[in-house]
């Protein structure tokens, strides 16, 4: 990983800034972009990722020379929220943490931490794969319509915010220079599996049960007539009904 590290008070979305660097650079190494506030933080779906001075991590990682190839991509994501969530246990051990797939974390029934992956394909062919990691920690005011859906962790013990992006980082260099896939342990902290859910899948939303998922990190679920369907991506808006 060498010294790829920019580290900023404020910036639009270390993840915007991370395509434009992307788009301007020939990068060798992957390269982190932190920033202690962002103006137009997002997430999946082009939503907002609210995200106010020093109360949450909120980085982006950049991978050079990526190949394309969307099943890696998809495992990725789930070995991420994992890493990211097996760090968070560590530092919060009496919290219990959730997964809502794909990536989602989640603490009670409040989003505190979100995964994006977003592939940048540059000019000359090649692309960049952008991962950016958002974690809402002390924060305690969220605007209006975040106010049902997101918390901060506010645990017990106040942890220190580099030794947990360290921590994280190391996790994810490790992963990189050695990928293991680690399905069990997300499904072990799925908080979706067994239950029923209601699946935004475009524009159409469908009510159905969670069954497994796959070694592909793809969602089975049952519907309403016992079929089973699997889906690579999806959006659950809502547990139980
Ligand atoms: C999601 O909730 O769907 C994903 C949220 C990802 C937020 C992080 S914060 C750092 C990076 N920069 C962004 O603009 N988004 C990601």
């Amino acid at each position: 990983f060498s010294n790829n590290l920019l580290v900023f008070k404020k910036v639009d979305s270390t993840q915007k800034l991370a395509k434009r660097i992307s788009q301007k650079n020939t990068l060798k190494e992957p390269s982190i972009i932190v920033t202690d506030e962002q103006t137009k933080g997002y997430g999946r779906h082009g939503r907002h990722f609210y995200s106010p001075s020093v109360t949450g991590l909120y980085f982006s990682i950049i991978f050079p020379n990526w190949s394309n190839n969307l099943s890696k991509n998809e495992l990725l994501t789930i070995d991420i929220a994992v890493i990211v969530i097996k760090v968070l246990e560590r530092f919060f051990p009496d919290e219990d943490f959730k997964l809502k797939w794909v990536n989602d974390i989640y603490l009670k029934n409040f989003k505190v931490a979100g995964i994006i992956t977003d592939i940048f394909s540059k000019t000359d062919g090649s692309n960049n794969l952008i991962v950016g990691i958002g974690i809402n920690l002390t924060t305690k005011k969220f605007p209006k319509y975040l106010v049902h859906k997101a918390t901060g962790i506010n645990g017990q013990i106040n942890i220190n915010r580099n030794k947990l992006l360290a921590q994280i980082l190391q996790e994810i260099i490790d992963h990189h220079r050695s990928p293991k896939h680690f399905l069990n342990d997300y499904r072990k902290r799925s908080m979706i599996l067994g239950k029923k859910i209601t699946i935004q899948l475009g524009n159409s939303v469908m009510k159905c049960t969670a069954q497994r998922i796959e070694e592909n990190g793809y969602l089975t679920v049952k519907d309403r007539f016992g079929n089973l369907k699997t889906y690579s991506a999806g959006e659950i808006v809502r547990i139980k009904w």
